[in-house]
Protein backbone atom coordinates (compact mmCIF):
# COMPACT_ATOMS: atom_id res chain seq x y z
CA UNK A 1 0.00 0.00 0.00
CA UNK A 2 2.78 2.76 1.07
CA UNK A 3 4.53 1.65 -2.10
CA UNK A 4 1.82 2.07 -4.45
CA UNK A 5 1.06 5.38 -2.62
CA UNK A 6 4.15 6.33 -3.08
CA UNK A 7 4.13 5.64 -7.02
CA UNK A 8 0.70 7.46 -7.25
CA UNK A 9 2.52 10.80 -5.84
CA UNK A 10 5.25 10.63 -8.31
CA UNK A 11 2.53 10.42 -10.92
CA UNK A 12 1.02 13.80 -8.80
CA UNK A 13 -2.36 11.70 -8.34
CA UNK A 14 -4.40 12.20 -5.96
CA UNK A 15 -5.86 9.30 -3.33
CA UNK A 16 -6.17 5.85 -3.08
CA UNK A 17 -9.10 4.14 -1.83
CA UNK A 18 -9.80 0.86 -1.80
CA UNK A 19 -8.41 -2.72 -1.89
CA UNK A 20 -5.25 -3.05 -3.30
CA UNK A 21 -3.19 -6.59 -2.15
CA UNK A 22 0.66 -5.86 -1.52
CA UNK A 23 1.95 -9.41 -1.53
CA UNK A 24 5.06 -11.34 -1.06
CA UNK A 25 8.55 -11.32 -2.88
CA UNK A 26 8.66 -9.30 -6.39
CA UNK A 27 11.64 -11.33 -7.71
CA UNK A 28 13.20 -14.58 -7.20
CA UNK A 29 16.53 -14.09 -5.61
CA UNK A 30 19.68 -13.37 -8.21
CA UNK A 31 17.10 -12.27 -10.90
CA UNK A 32 16.88 -8.93 -11.22
CA UNK A 33 14.25 -6.97 -13.53
CA UNK A 34 15.51 -5.64 -16.58
CA UNK A 35 16.06 -1.98 -16.14
CA UNK A 36 15.31 -1.30 -20.12
CA UNK A 37 12.28 -3.12 -20.04
CA UNK A 38 10.79 -1.62 -16.49
CA UNK A 39 12.23 2.10 -17.53
CA UNK A 40 12.60 4.13 -14.21
CA UNK A 41 12.78 7.91 -14.38
CA UNK A 42 16.19 9.21 -14.16
CA UNK A 43 16.44 11.62 -10.99
CA UNK A 44 16.05 15.09 -11.91
CA UNK A 45 15.47 14.93 -15.88
CA UNK A 46 12.63 16.02 -16.95
CA UNK A 47 11.26 16.52 -20.83
CA UNK A 48 10.30 20.48 -21.23
CA UNK A 49 6.45 20.27 -21.40
CA UNK A 50 4.39 23.59 -22.36
CA UNK A 51 0.87 23.94 -20.00
CA UNK A 52 -2.16 26.03 -20.16
CA UNK A 53 -1.70 26.95 -23.96
CA UNK A 54 -3.15 25.80 -27.17
CA UNK A 55 -1.99 22.75 -28.58
CA UNK A 56 -1.88 20.98 -32.03
CA UNK A 57 -1.03 18.12 -33.80
CA UNK A 58 -0.06 17.12 -37.93
CA UNK A 59 -3.28 16.25 -39.08
CA UNK A 60 -5.44 16.99 -36.61
CA UNK A 61 -8.15 19.59 -35.94
CA UNK A 62 -8.23 19.71 -32.34
CA UNK A 63 -6.69 22.23 -30.28
CA UNK A 64 -6.36 21.19 -26.70
CA UNK A 65 -4.79 22.91 -23.95
CA UNK A 66 -2.69 21.16 -20.94
CA UNK A 67 -3.79 21.87 -17.46
CA UNK A 68 -1.44 21.81 -15.10
CA UNK A 69 -0.58 19.14 -13.13
CA UNK A 70 -1.22 17.15 -16.07
CA UNK A 71 -4.88 15.91 -15.73
CA UNK A 72 -5.20 12.14 -15.74
CA UNK A 73 -9.29 12.31 -16.07
CA UNK A 74 -9.05 14.72 -19.46
CA UNK A 75 -6.95 12.71 -22.16
CA UNK A 76 -6.64 14.48 -25.11
CA UNK A 77 -8.73 12.95 -28.25
CA UNK A 78 -6.62 14.32 -31.00
CA UNK A 79 -8.70 11.95 -33.91
CA UNK A 80 -12.38 11.48 -32.79
CA UNK A 81 -12.90 10.43 -36.01
CA UNK A 82 -10.67 7.43 -36.08
CA UNK A 83 -12.47 5.42 -33.18
CA UNK A 84 -15.92 4.65 -31.91
CA UNK A 85 -17.36 7.32 -29.55
CA UNK A 86 -15.56 6.01 -25.93
CA UNK A 87 -17.29 4.92 -23.35
CA UNK A 88 -16.95 7.48 -20.16
CA UNK A 89 -14.50 5.09 -17.95
CA UNK A 90 -12.21 5.04 -21.33
CA UNK A 91 -12.40 9.23 -21.60
CA UNK A 92 -12.33 10.72 -18.57
CA UNK A 93 -12.27 8.08 -15.94
CA UNK A 94 -13.83 8.53 -12.36
CA UNK A 95 -12.33 9.80 -9.33
CA UNK A 96 -10.47 8.69 -7.11
CA UNK A 97 -7.79 6.58 -8.85
CA UNK A 98 -9.92 5.04 -11.81
CA UNK A 99 -7.92 7.38 -13.89
CA UNK A 100 -9.14 7.57 -17.74
CA UNK A 101 -8.30 4.44 -19.75
CA UNK A 102 -7.46 6.38 -22.35
CA UNK A 103 -4.70 8.43 -20.83
CA UNK A 104 -2.41 5.74 -21.21
CA UNK A 105 -3.33 3.61 -23.35
CA UNK A 106 -4.67 6.01 -26.18
CA UNK A 107 -8.23 7.03 -27.42
CA UNK A 108 -7.26 4.34 -29.91
CA UNK A 109 -5.88 1.73 -27.73
CA UNK A 110 -2.42 1.71 -29.60
CA UNK A 111 -0.63 2.22 -26.04
CA UNK A 112 2.90 2.83 -24.92
CA UNK A 113 6.16 1.06 -23.96
CA UNK A 114 5.56 2.01 -20.36
CA UNK A 115 1.68 0.76 -20.43
CA UNK A 116 0.49 -2.06 -22.89
CA UNK A 117 -1.72 -2.06 -26.35
CA UNK A 118 -5.48 -3.05 -25.85
CA UNK A 119 -6.60 -2.76 -29.14
CA UNK A 120 -8.33 -5.89 -30.34
CA UNK A 121 -7.66 -8.29 -27.27
CA UNK A 122 -10.47 -10.54 -26.28
CA UNK A 123 -12.87 -8.61 -24.45
CA UNK A 124 -12.89 -11.97 -22.35
CA UNK A 125 -9.28 -11.68 -21.42
CA UNK A 126 -9.29 -8.23 -20.78
CA UNK A 127 -12.09 -8.81 -18.00
CA UNK A 128 -9.68 -11.61 -16.84
CA UNK A 129 -6.79 -9.05 -16.34
CA UNK A 130 -9.16 -6.13 -14.75
CA UNK A 131 -10.34 -9.17 -12.16
CA UNK A 132 -6.69 -10.31 -11.41
CA UNK A 133 -5.87 -7.46 -10.73
CA UNK A 134 -8.78 -6.84 -8.45
CA UNK A 135 -7.75 -10.02 -6.75
CA UNK A 136 -4.55 -9.02 -6.03
CA UNK A 137 -2.62 -11.67 -8.69
CA UNK A 138 -1.32 -9.24 -11.19
CA UNK A 139 1.83 -7.40 -10.10
CA UNK A 140 5.15 -5.68 -11.59
CA UNK A 141 8.34 -7.35 -10.45
CA UNK A 142 9.57 -3.92 -10.15
CA UNK A 143 7.65 -2.09 -7.66
CA UNK A 144 9.12 1.46 -8.49
CA UNK A 145 7.58 1.04 -12.10
CA UNK A 146 5.07 4.07 -11.61
CA UNK A 147 2.63 3.30 -14.23
CA UNK A 148 2.09 -0.57 -13.45
CA UNK A 149 1.18 0.60 -9.82
CA UNK A 150 -0.97 2.87 -11.14
CA UNK A 151 -2.58 0.13 -13.22
CA UNK A 152 -2.53 -2.11 -10.22
CA UNK A 153 -4.93 0.18 -8.37
CA UNK A 154 -6.96 0.77 -11.33
CA UNK A 155 -7.66 -2.57 -11.71
CA UNK A 156 -8.47 -3.04 -8.11
CA UNK A 157 -11.29 -0.12 -7.53
CA UNK A 158 -12.79 -0.36 -11.28
CA UNK A 159 -16.32 -1.77 -11.57
CA UNK A 160 -17.38 -4.57 -13.02
CA UNK A 161 -19.67 -2.08 -15.14
CA UNK A 162 -16.62 0.01 -15.71
CA UNK A 163 -14.77 -3.00 -16.95
CA UNK A 164 -17.30 -4.48 -19.38
CA UNK A 165 -17.74 -0.80 -20.92
CA UNK A 166 -13.89 -0.58 -21.66
CA UNK A 167 -13.16 -4.47 -22.62
CA UNK A 168 -15.93 -3.80 -25.23
CA UNK A 169 -14.61 -0.35 -26.37
CA UNK A 170 -10.93 -1.39 -26.44
CA UNK A 171 -11.76 -4.98 -28.48
CA UNK A 172 -13.77 -3.50 -30.89
CA UNK A 173 -10.67 -1.32 -32.09
CA UNK A 174 -8.94 -2.42 -35.03
CA UNK A 175 -4.89 -2.40 -33.82
CA UNK A 176 -2.25 -0.68 -36.22
CA UNK A 177 2.00 -1.03 -37.17
CA UNK A 178 2.78 1.00 -34.52
CA UNK A 179 6.29 0.16 -34.05
CA UNK A 180 9.11 -0.13 -36.16
CA UNK A 181 11.58 -2.59 -35.07
CA UNK A 182 15.77 -1.42 -35.89
CA UNK A 183 18.74 -4.62 -35.42
CA UNK A 184 21.97 -2.13 -34.58
CA UNK A 185 24.95 -2.89 -32.43
CA UNK A 186 24.97 0.37 -31.18
CA UNK A 187 22.34 3.20 -29.49
CA UNK A 188 22.18 6.97 -28.45
CA UNK A 189 23.27 7.48 -25.00
CA UNK A 190 20.00 7.47 -23.25
CA UNK A 191 17.84 8.71 -20.41
CA UNK A 192 14.84 8.11 -18.97
CA UNK A 193 11.99 10.82 -18.70
CA UNK A 194 7.98 10.17 -18.56
CA UNK A 195 8.61 6.40 -17.98
CA UNK A 196 10.27 6.39 -21.08
CA UNK A 197 13.72 6.11 -23.08
CA UNK A 198 15.03 9.32 -24.34
CA UNK A 199 18.17 10.65 -25.68
CA UNK A 200 20.07 12.12 -22.96
CA UNK A 201 21.12 15.53 -23.70
CA UNK A 202 24.18 15.80 -25.72
CA UNK A 203 24.56 11.90 -26.43
CA UNK A 204 26.98 9.84 -27.64
CA UNK A 205 26.35 6.30 -28.82
CA UNK A 206 26.88 2.96 -26.78
CA UNK A 207 26.85 -0.58 -27.55
CA UNK A 208 23.01 -1.91 -27.51
CA UNK A 209 24.28 -5.10 -25.23
CA UNK A 210 21.69 -7.67 -24.53
CA UNK A 211 18.94 -4.99 -24.61
CA UNK A 212 15.87 -3.42 -26.04
CA UNK A 213 15.62 0.11 -26.37
CA UNK A 214 11.82 1.44 -27.41
CA UNK A 215 11.83 4.89 -28.00
CA UNK A 216 9.21 7.30 -29.30
CA UNK A 217 9.41 8.21 -33.33
CA UNK A 218 8.59 12.01 -32.47
CA UNK A 219 9.12 12.93 -29.05
CA UNK A 220 6.95 15.63 -28.82
CA UNK A 221 3.79 14.35 -30.48
CA UNK A 222 4.33 11.57 -28.17
CA UNK A 223 4.61 13.94 -25.00
CA UNK A 224 1.71 15.10 -26.43
CA UNK A 225 -0.17 11.61 -26.80
CA UNK A 226 -0.89 12.02 -30.34
CA UNK A 227 -2.65 8.31 -30.62
CA UNK A 228 -0.77 9.05 -34.84
CA UNK A 229 2.65 8.81 -33.53
CA UNK A 230 4.80 5.49 -33.03
CA UNK A 231 7.48 3.90 -31.46
CA UNK A 232 10.88 2.90 -33.00
CA UNK A 233 12.39 -0.43 -31.03
CA UNK A 234 16.42 -0.55 -31.54
CA UNK A 235 17.20 -4.56 -30.95
CA UNK A 236 20.37 -6.82 -30.80
CA UNK A 237 21.97 -7.75 -34.27
CA UNK A 238 20.09 -11.36 -34.86
CA UNK A 239 17.75 -10.67 -32.22
CA UNK A 240 14.75 -11.26 -34.46
CA UNK A 241 15.36 -14.37 -36.52
CA UNK A 242 16.18 -15.70 -33.16
CA UNK A 243 13.18 -14.64 -31.99
CA UNK A 244 11.63 -16.06 -34.93
CA UNK A 245 13.34 -19.81 -34.41
CA UNK A 246 12.65 -19.57 -30.21
CA UNK A 247 8.62 -18.53 -31.38
CA UNK A 248 8.26 -21.49 -34.42
CA UNK A 249 9.93 -24.09 -33.42
CA UNK A 250 8.94 -23.83 -29.10
CA UNK A 251 11.40 -24.49 -26.81
CA UNK A 252 12.28 -28.54 -26.02
CA UNK A 253 9.03 -30.06 -26.25
CA UNK A 254 6.78 -26.99 -25.23
CA UNK A 255 3.87 -26.23 -27.06
CA UNK A 256 4.84 -23.25 -29.67
CA UNK A 257 3.27 -20.27 -29.51
CA UNK A 258 0.91 -20.26 -32.34
CA UNK A 259 -1.19 -23.38 -30.69
CA UNK A 260 -2.59 -20.90 -28.17
CA UNK A 261 -1.44 -17.31 -29.45
CA UNK A 262 -2.89 -18.04 -33.22
CA UNK A 263 -1.03 -19.30 -36.41
CA UNK A 264 -0.57 -15.73 -37.26
CA UNK A 265 0.10 -14.51 -33.20
CA UNK A 266 -3.17 -12.44 -33.48
CA UNK A 267 -5.00 -14.10 -30.97
CA UNK A 268 -7.27 -17.00 -30.71
CA UNK A 269 -11.00 -16.71 -28.47
CA UNK A 270 -9.20 -15.58 -25.25
CA UNK A 271 -5.94 -15.65 -25.62
CA UNK A 272 -4.28 -12.22 -26.39
CA UNK A 273 -2.52 -11.58 -29.46
CA UNK A 274 1.44 -11.13 -29.44
CA UNK A 275 1.78 -9.49 -32.97
CA UNK A 276 3.07 -5.96 -33.25
CA UNK A 277 3.03 -5.07 -29.43
CA UNK A 278 5.61 -2.97 -27.56
CA UNK A 279 8.55 -5.47 -26.97
CA UNK A 280 9.30 -3.93 -23.32
CA UNK A 281 5.54 -4.61 -21.98
CA UNK A 282 6.14 -8.25 -23.92
CA UNK A 283 9.48 -8.26 -21.75
CA UNK A 284 8.30 -7.15 -18.77
CA UNK A 285 4.95 -10.08 -18.88
CA UNK A 286 7.57 -12.75 -19.66
CA UNK A 287 9.65 -11.82 -16.37
CA UNK A 288 6.63 -11.19 -14.58
CA UNK A 289 5.10 -14.65 -15.80
CA UNK A 290 8.44 -16.13 -15.09
CA UNK A 291 9.04 -14.81 -11.39
CA UNK A 292 5.14 -15.31 -10.45
CA UNK A 293 4.35 -11.84 -9.66
CA UNK A 294 1.46 -12.28 -12.42
CA UNK A 295 -0.53 -15.36 -10.97
CA UNK A 296 -3.99 -14.73 -12.95
CA UNK A 297 -6.46 -17.15 -13.43
CA UNK A 298 -5.00 -18.24 -16.38
CA UNK A 299 -0.90 -17.53 -16.25
CA UNK A 300 -1.06 -21.53 -15.55
CA UNK A 301 -0.62 -22.13 -19.12
CA UNK A 302 2.11 -20.21 -19.62
CA UNK A 303 4.41 -21.66 -17.22
CA UNK A 304 5.88 -24.28 -19.28
CA UNK A 305 6.75 -21.67 -21.43
CA UNK A 306 8.85 -19.31 -19.36
CA UNK A 307 9.79 -21.66 -17.21
CA UNK A 308 13.84 -21.94 -18.71
CA UNK A 309 13.30 -18.67 -20.78
CA UNK A 310 16.94 -16.63 -20.21
CA UNK A 311 16.84 -12.96 -20.93
CA UNK A 312 18.76 -13.34 -24.48
CA UNK A 313 15.53 -15.40 -25.34
CA UNK A 314 12.98 -12.77 -23.71
CA UNK A 315 15.35 -10.09 -25.85
CA UNK A 316 15.51 -12.25 -29.21
CA UNK A 317 11.38 -13.18 -28.59
CA UNK A 318 10.14 -9.68 -27.80
CA UNK A 319 12.34 -8.33 -30.77
CA UNK A 320 10.73 -10.92 -33.01
CA UNK A 321 6.89 -10.20 -32.14
CA UNK A 322 7.38 -6.57 -32.21
CA UNK A 323 8.26 -6.89 -35.90
CA UNK A 324 5.12 -8.26 -36.96
CA UNK A 325 2.00 -7.10 -38.45
CA UNK A 326 -0.18 -6.73 -35.82
C1 LIG B 1 -1.80 5.49 -15.36
C2 LIG B 1 -1.77 4.79 -16.64
C3 LIG B 1 -2.87 3.76 -16.92
C4 LIG B 1 -4.23 3.99 -16.99
C5 LIG B 1 -4.97 5.27 -16.76
C6 LIG B 1 -4.81 2.71 -17.35
N1 LIG B 1 -3.84 1.77 -17.50
FE1 LIG B 1 -4.10 -0.17 -18.09
N2 LIG B 1 -2.10 -0.49 -18.00
C7 LIG B 1 -1.18 0.43 -17.56
C8 LIG B 1 0.11 -0.20 -17.51
C9 LIG B 1 1.38 0.48 -17.05
C10 LIG B 1 -0.06 -1.52 -17.94
C11 LIG B 1 1.05 -2.58 -18.09
C12 LIG B 1 1.43 -3.11 -16.73
C13 LIG B 1 2.68 -3.93 -16.78
O1 LIG B 1 3.51 -3.74 -17.66
O2 LIG B 1 2.83 -4.78 -15.90
C14 LIG B 1 -1.45 -1.68 -18.25
C15 LIG B 1 -2.03 -2.84 -18.74
C16 LIG B 1 -3.38 -3.03 -18.94
C17 LIG B 1 -3.98 -4.25 -19.40
C18 LIG B 1 -3.26 -5.54 -19.71
C19 LIG B 1 -3.12 -5.76 -21.19
C20 LIG B 1 -2.66 -7.15 -21.50
O3 LIG B 1 -2.29 -7.38 -22.65
O4 LIG B 1 -2.66 -7.99 -20.61
C21 LIG B 1 -5.33 -4.04 -19.43
C22 LIG B 1 -6.39 -5.04 -19.83
C23 LIG B 1 -5.56 -2.68 -19.02
N3 LIG B 1 -4.35 -2.07 -18.74
C24 LIG B 1 -6.81 -2.09 -18.95
C25 LIG B 1 -7.04 -0.78 -18.53
C26 LIG B 1 -8.36 -0.21 -18.40
C27 LIG B 1 -9.65 -0.93 -18.71
C28 LIG B 1 -8.20 1.08 -17.96
C29 LIG B 1 -9.25 2.10 -17.60
C30 LIG B 1 -10.24 1.68 -16.63
C31 LIG B 1 -6.76 1.29 -17.83
N4 LIG B 1 -6.10 0.14 -18.18
C32 LIG B 1 -6.17 2.49 -17.46
C33 LIG B 1 -1.41 1.75 -17.27
C34 LIG B 1 -2.64 2.36 -17.24
C1 LIG C 1 -0.68 -23.58 -23.68
C2 LIG C 1 -1.09 -22.31 -24.26
C3 LIG C 1 -0.01 -21.25 -24.47
C4 LIG C 1 1.19 -21.37 -25.12
C5 LIG C 1 1.80 -22.62 -25.74
C6 LIG C 1 1.80 -20.06 -25.08
N1 LIG C 1 0.99 -19.17 -24.46
FE1 LIG C 1 1.42 -17.25 -24.01
N2 LIG C 1 -0.31 -17.05 -23.00
C7 LIG C 1 -1.28 -18.03 -22.87
C8 LIG C 1 -2.34 -17.54 -22.03
C9 LIG C 1 -3.61 -18.27 -21.64
C10 LIG C 1 -1.97 -16.23 -21.65
C11 LIG C 1 -2.70 -15.30 -20.67
C12 LIG C 1 -2.05 -15.52 -19.31
C13 LIG C 1 -2.71 -14.79 -18.19
O1 LIG C 1 -3.89 -14.42 -18.30
O2 LIG C 1 -2.03 -14.57 -17.17
C14 LIG C 1 -0.71 -15.96 -22.28
C15 LIG C 1 -0.02 -14.76 -22.15
C16 LIG C 1 1.16 -14.47 -22.79
C17 LIG C 1 1.83 -13.19 -22.74
C18 LIG C 1 1.32 -11.94 -22.05
C19 LIG C 1 0.45 -11.23 -23.06
C20 LIG C 1 -0.24 -10.00 -22.55
O3 LIG C 1 -1.02 -9.42 -23.32
O4 LIG C 1 -0.01 -9.62 -21.42
C21 LIG C 1 2.95 -13.29 -23.51
C22 LIG C 1 3.98 -12.20 -23.76
C23 LIG C 1 2.98 -14.63 -24.03
N3 LIG C 1 1.89 -15.31 -23.59
C24 LIG C 1 3.99 -15.09 -24.88
C25 LIG C 1 4.04 -16.40 -25.33
C26 LIG C 1 5.12 -16.90 -26.14
C27 LIG C 1 6.28 -16.07 -26.64
C28 LIG C 1 4.88 -18.23 -26.35
C29 LIG C 1 5.75 -19.24 -27.06
C30 LIG C 1 7.17 -19.25 -26.72
C31 LIG C 1 3.62 -18.54 -25.68
N4 LIG C 1 3.14 -17.40 -25.08
C32 LIG C 1 3.03 -19.78 -25.66
C33 LIG C 1 -1.23 -19.29 -23.43
C34 LIG C 1 -0.14 -19.85 -24.06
Amino acid sequence: MKKIMACLSVLALGLLNGPVQAAEPVSSPGNTPMPWAYAINTPGVEIPFAFNVPRTVPDSEVEFIFTNPRNLYEPPDWHPDDHPVMPEIVAKGREPVVFACGYCHLPNGQGRPENASLSGLPEQYIIQQMADWRDGLRRSSEPLHGPASAMQAIGANATEEEVKAAAAYFSGLTPKKWIRVIETASVTETVVAGWMYVEKPGAGSEPIGNRILEMPEDLERTELRDDNSGFIAYVPVGSIARGEELVRSGNDGVATCGTCHGAELRGLGPVPALAGRSPSYIARQLFDLQNGNRQGLWSPLMADVVARLGIDDIVAISAYLASLDP
